[in-house]
Parts: C-alpha cells; sequence; structure tokens
C-alpha cells in the first residue's frame, strides 16, 4: 500500500491532469479523466464537481484557476438558455461546461440540463457558486472581485429566483427531481435537504458578499428574516432522534387548524421498519425530505454534512449527527467513505421512486452507493466538531483501496465493498476529495474558507416572534 505522501503526489498529479484551459487560462478541472469509456459528459467542467478542486487550488495559492471559473461561469450565468423553446430563469447556472472549437476560435458552450439525462435541472449549481465566491474572497481577501457590478448583479439574479414569491407555504426551497448531486429520479423532489443545506449556506455567503449600501442593505435584512425562518424550520421538522421518532411514532393524523402539533400530517405508519432499530439512543440527523404526509427518514450525507459546516444545526445536534456516523459506522462508512444515503430504496419501492432505474439499483450508485468525493465534506464537519478521531479512521480505510483502484467515482454494496458497476475511474472530485479531506486535518484553518459560525439569533428570533 501507498503512503499518504505517495497518495498525495499521485492526486496532484491526476488533479493537474483533469485542468481544462480556455485559451491559455485554465479555468476548471473535468469531471472524470478515464480513457476505457466513452466520455458522455464526464469531459465537460461540472460546477458541483469544480467545488472540491477549487478548494483545493485555494488553499494551495492557486487562487487565478477559481477567479477564472467564477468569472466565466458567471458570463454564462446571463446567456439565455432553452430547452423546446423555454426560457430557464435568470439567475440559473449551468451544471457543466466545455470549451468548443469552432473556425479556429474557443468558445464556452454550458450544459443548464438541456443535455443532461433526464433534462434535470442544476439547482445546486447557483448555490455553490455563491459558497465558492466566500469561499475565493476569504482566502484571497479579494472582496472586489465579489463587488464588481456584474458580480453584485449575479448575485442579487440567484438570491431573486431563489426566493421569489411561488405557490410555496415553507420558508425551504421547492426544487424538481434530480436536482443536485443525485441527478436522478430517487424520491428527491420536493424540499430535499441537499438543497435546503446548500441554500442556507448560500444565503450566509451573499450577506457577506453583497456590497453595503441602501439597496443592499434591504437584501440583507430579507436574507436574515429568511435565514432564521429556514434554520427554525429545518430543526424543528426534519430533525430526527430516539425522542422525535417516539413523538412521531404517537402522532395522530387528521388535525385540522393552528394547534396542529402533526403540522404535516404524517401518518406513523409510514415510519419504515428499519428507522426504530437503526436510530441510536445518542444521536440523529435530519430527515431526507418533508411535505404533507411525506417525511423521508433516509439519512442522505451531503445535506446531513453540510448542515454541520454550515452550522444550519446547532453544536450539539452537530455533535449527535457525528455520534450517529459513529454508531452506524459499519453502514455509513464500511469499506468505502461514505454512503451517499442510507438505507437502499428496494424492490416496488424501487421501481416506483427510480422509474426502475437500473444505474440506481439497491446499493448502487445514487441509491446507497458510496462516494469516495464525500471524504472532504466529512472531514471539516469532523474538524469542526471535534471528532477527527473519525476522519482518521475513514482516511485510513479510504487509502487502503483508493489508488488500486483507480481514484473510482463510487462504489457498491452494502458495505462499500465493490468499485461501482458503471463506475468512471479517475474521477476528479475523487481525487480532489481526498486531497482536501488531508488538506483539512493537517491544516484546520482552512476550515473557514468554507465554514460558518452559529448565529444564535436564528433560532431565538423565531421563539420570539411566536410569543409576539
Ligand atoms: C453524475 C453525478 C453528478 C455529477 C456528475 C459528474 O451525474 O450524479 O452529481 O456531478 O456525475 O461527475
Amino acid at each position: 500500500m501507498k503512503t499518504t505522501t505517495n497518495l498525495v503526489t499521485e492526486a496532484w498529479q491526476l488533479l493537474e491532469r483533469s485542468i481544462v484551459y480556455y485559451g491559455d487560462r485554465p479555468v476548471g478541472t473535468v469531471a472524470a479523466c478515464d480513457p476505457s469509456v466513452e466520455a458522455l459528459n464526464y469531459d465537460q467542467c461540472f460546477v458541483r464537481d469544480f467545488v472540491s478542486s477549487a478548494l483545493v487550488f485555494l488553499t494551495h495559492g492557486r487562487p487565478e484557476i477559481v477567479r477564472n471559473f467564477l468569472v466565466e461561469t458567471l458570463a454564462l450565468q446571463s446567456g439565455e438558455k432553452q430547452m423546446d423553446y423555454f426560457y430557464a430563469g435568470r439567475g440559473l447556472m449551468p451544471a457543466s461546461f466545455k470549451v468548443v472549437t469552432a473556425e479556429g476560435k474557443q468558445y464556452l458552450v454550458a450544459d443548464f440540463g438541456e443535455h443532461a439525462i433526464g433534462r434535470v435541472t442544476p439547482v445546486d449549481s447557483c448555490l455553490w457558486w455563491i459558497i465558492l465566491l466566500r469561499a475565493y474572497v476569504k482566502a484571497t481577501g479579494d472582496l472586489d472581485l465579489a463587488h464588481q457590478p456584474e458580480f453584485q448583479q449575479g448575485i442579487l439574479w440567484i438570491l431573486k429566483l431563489c426566493m421569489a414569491d411561488r405557490f410555496d407555504m415553507y420558508p425551504t426551497m421547492l426544487v424538481p427531481d434530480g436536482a443536485f448531486m443525485i441527478d436522478r429520479r430517487m424520491g428527491v423532489d420536493g424540499h430535499p435537504l441537499e438543497i435546503q443545506t446548500l441554500f442556507y449556506a448560500a444565503l450566509m455567503s451573499a450577506r457577506e458578499l453583497l456590497a453595503p449600501g441602501p439597496r443592499n442593505d434591504i437584501h440583507i435584512q430579507v436574507i436574515n428574516q429568511r435565514l432564521s425562518i429556514l434554520n427554525y424550520h429545518m430543526r424543528q421538522y426534519y430533525w430526527l432522534d430516539a425522542r422525535r421518532l417516539n413523538t412521531i411514532y404517537r402522532y395522530h393524523g387528521e388535525e385540522f387548524g393552528e394547534g396542529a402539533v402533526n403540522k404535516f400530517n404524517i401518518y406513523p405508519d409510514s415510519i419504515p421498519e428499519w428507522t426504530f432499530d437503526w436510530m441510536p439512543d445518542e444521536g440523529g440527523y435530519l430527515a431526507g425530505n418533508l411535505g404533507p404526509a411525506r417525511l423521508d427518514f433516509r439519512f442522505f450525507a451531503l445535506g446531513n454534512l453540510m448542515a454541520v459546516v454550515s452550522s444550519l444545526t446547532n453544536a450539539e445536534e452537530s455533535r449527535q449527527v457525528m455520534n450517529l456516523i459513529e454508531q452506524r459506522w459499519d453502514d455509513l462508512v464500511g469499506q468505502m467513505p461514505m454512503k451517499i444515503c442510507y438505507p437502499a430504496v428496494v424492490d416496488q419501492e424501487w421501481k416506483i421512486l427510480t422509474g426502475c432505474d437500473p444505474k440506481n439499483v439497491p446499493w448502487s450508485y445514487h441509491n446507497g452507493g458510496s462516494w469516495p468525493m464525500l471524504l472532504w465534506l466529512m472531514a471539516a464537519a469532523c474538524q469542526k466538531t471535534g471528532r477527527t478521531d473519525l476522519c482518521r479512521r475513514a482516511m485510513a480505510i479510504a487509502e487502503r483501496r483508493l489508488s488500486e483502484d483507480e481514484w473510482p467515482e463510487y462504489y457498491d454494496g452494502k458495505a462499500g465493498r465493490y468499485v461501482g458497476k458503471a463506475s468512471r475511474k479517475y474521477q476528479t472530485w475523487t481525487i480532489a476529495g481526498y486531497l482536501l479531506a488531508q488538506d483539512f486535518l493537517d491544516n484546520p484553518s482552512h476550515l473557514d474558507l468554507i465554514c460558518f459560525d452559529e448565529d444564535p439569533q436564528f433560532f431565538d428570533w423565531m421563539y420570539r416572534l411566536q410569543e409576539f
């Protein structure tokens, strides 16, 4: 087995190889460099995939590629895109882009989902973009870039798109299916956790990035209000632990009016069998989704880790999330950190939720597969909560296989023991995720780029409002 130093050297070489150039400027990294399979769109730079590469470049004193990426993707945002002559909402950021050469000239061509399998909308791109812009400013001190008029405009378009008055009754963001990392039908339409935690982190970022001035003061007020309500909503209604599970188990249905305890009319019979034993005494997590008569009890890793990193969960809840990971180690980490979601949906439920998706069969890909790229978020959450012991354990497990298996996109099986059925090799966010996790372990101060401090006012503010 290779030493950590050798693995880091190898990962750096692979990361360099994945860089995309526009003219002679580096502007991103491709999703994967796997010569053995047809590239499809894996030769493009995905916004969500680039975040881990970008953070690695920022923490190693190479901000220019991140700056170029932010400038170029911002220019793509304003281009109006259409599918079947329908214009996508202004502010949307592409899922991915590529450099195309025609008649001796280079162009950037964006995909807003109109080429993606299933024509899924990349809602998370614009949220990651703001989060990355803040990380860039934190790393370089270059607030001037964020204060440029086009950047301010870009941020406001995103905010307007995300906070527009629509039909929603909730402060969370309503999105179509496959709107984020899980970009396939998986029962993640509506109000999925990952989007809500990214939304929260993006709002926290935006209030730091808006230039001072009377107009923006109003925007910041609106952001603060939304943050409070979102924080309250997520922690009141998505939070699950043994106590809360017991409350739901004893719920009455059909409660009408303002005094209803069971506000979303969750029927106790909808609690899946596995939940009762799986829930530890000491530990908890945020549920995967919430809607009328719908609470998705599955554990989704990215949303929960991001909740810890962004301080959406308070210190005690974050501690409980880490406890859960420790207590359910074999299920969530097993032989490769870590499960994208737990458990897999099977049989009839698999048919209904995924539309019989052969790529998302039980314990594969998005349906309970293990994604090493999640290591960087795990490292950030572990470092933030003082649980580096967990992260070191996870890294040691990953190091046994990643290089030997040629840095796969994902692993399959209940314990994450097998390289994924259709997994790419040399997946860039696997490589960058490993480097970043190592970096967060070695340099805790780098966490500043992605972490947020708790704002205790948010929760209190909602309670005060309710008393009022
Ligand atoms: C798959 C993943 C998506 C990722 C893309 C490129 O479609 O589901 O999250 O961005 O591959 O790696």
